[in-house]
């Protein structure tokens, strides 16, 4: 059981998680149409994971007896100054995501709600990761460069990226 407070602020979260996934979707075509086949695939997968947040937290609010009522999605960037314009962007989103999961968890503390802390810690140690990763590539892209060959190099690495399923 969660109460209407811990109920409401899950269901926003799977709005911003949504809307995060719409972003990175909309990174990749960007990418893609840049001729940066390898971070359209980053971003791609990016996307898949988005949706995989969202969808945890969907099934946990089902789970508890509740229903999840869908907000709006706007629309996202579809166009950005540079490569690291794009990746600061991703960053900032990613800063933004942990601030509203720390949120999130005050909301259950305050709640007494044990059960969804503990559901949250994974989300926790999860945005540690997120915004790790797109530092590095900012980190990647301010030694390489973001363009010629710099960013050639840079979008090779991005390349590599598994979904874990191939
Ligand atoms: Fe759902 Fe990128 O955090």
């Amino acid at each position: 059981m969660i109460n209407e407070r811990v109920r409401d602020a899950l269901n926003h979260q799977v709005n911003c998680e949504l809307v995060s996934a719409y972003r990175y979707l909309a990174m990749s075509s960007y990418a893609s149409k840049m001729g940066l086949n390898g971070a359209a695939k980053w971003l791609s997968i990016q996307w898949e994971e988005e949706i995989g947040h969202a969808k945890k937290i969907f099934d946990y609010v089902l789970e508890q007896g509740e229903q999840v009522i869908l907000e709006k999605i706007d629309q996202p960037p579809a166009e950005f100054s540079t490569v690291h314009d794009m990746f600061d962007t991703a960053l900032k989103g990613e800063q933004e995501l942990s601030s509203r999961i720390n949120e999130l968890m005050n909301v259950a503390r305050e709640q007494n709600d044990n059960a969804t802390q503990v559901f949250l810690q994974w989300f926790v140690t999860e945005q540690v990761e997120e915004e790790n990763q797109a530092r590095h590539i900012i980190d990647m892209l301010n030694l390489a460069g973001d363009e010629g060959g710099g960013l050639f190099l840079v979008d090779k690495e991005l390349d590599q990226r598994s979904t874990g399923k191939d």
